[in-house]
């Protein structure tokens, strides 16, 4: 599985992605994730990817020659080319699941800035458009991350132990049950009797009903 990560602050996103989860599902070769900057795609002396928006209006818009010009030296037979888009269709984990299924899933993800993309790359260059949530955020690193970050982790092999992916929010359109580590009493908070009574079938039962929905 490989993503490419188009950005103009590549900084920003490549200290994550060398930390924890992703870091070491690199270093098990499960995925390869590239990040660039959008820039060297840029063909003039000041390597600009924005200009201003034609009929007016605040801001910058993102133009189209560098990221047309990335696409064609990054794209591979199998690639899907992904924006992140407060307008586009909004991130569930079904989605994330169906996408860490595919091994030979090559992934390009553009992430805007400004005012948005000129609109000829939303209609001529993207598969597939998403949203992280009803709320604007200043660019689509977060975005990406999130992405890469809910695929990667329902890779095959990327987690420890895989169990933990069983009963997790969102499974089964349920939410996961509350948990509770040592010490079993603090500051006056108790942690539920069954859950030290070593009862598994009341531990399974109680966990049931205190599951979310
Ligand atoms: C400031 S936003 C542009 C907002 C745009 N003018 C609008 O009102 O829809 C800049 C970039 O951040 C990213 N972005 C912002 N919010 C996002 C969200 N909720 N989900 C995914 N990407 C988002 C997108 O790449 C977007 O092009």
């Amino acid at each position: 599985m490989k993503f490419d990560i188009l950005t103009i602050f590549p900084e920003s996103i490549k200290e994550y992605i060398n930390t924890s989860i992703l870091k070491i599902a690199q270093d098990k070769g499960l995925v390869e994730i590239n990040v660039h900057n959008l820039r060297d795609w840029a063909k003039d002396k000041h390597r600009t990817t924005d200009d201003t928006p034609f009929g007016g209006g605040p801001g910058m818009v993102m133009k189209v020659e560098p990221i047309f010009n990335a696409l064609k030296d990054l794209k591979e037979e199998n690639t899907v080319v992904v924006l992140t888009s407060p307008k586009g269709e909004k991130l569930v984990q079904s989605k994330l699941q169906e996408l860490s299924e595919k091994d030979d899933l090559h992934l390009i993800i553009i992430c805007g800035r400004y005012e948005g993309l000129d609109q000829r790359i939303h209609d001529n260059l993207v598969d597939y458009e998403f949203s992280i949530g009803d709320y604007v955020l200043s660019g689509g690193e977060l975005p990406a991350l999130v992405l890469v970050e809910g695929v990667t982790r329902l890779v095959s092999g990327v987690l420890g132990n895989e169990e933990s992916l069983v009963d997790e929010s969102f499974n089964e359109d349920k939410l996961d049950y509350p948990q509770y580590t040592k010490p079993s009493t603090f500051n006056g908070w108790n942690v539920p009797n069954v859950l030290l009574s070593g009862n598994h079938k009341d531990i399974t039962n109680w966990r049931e009903q205190n599951r979310g929905k």
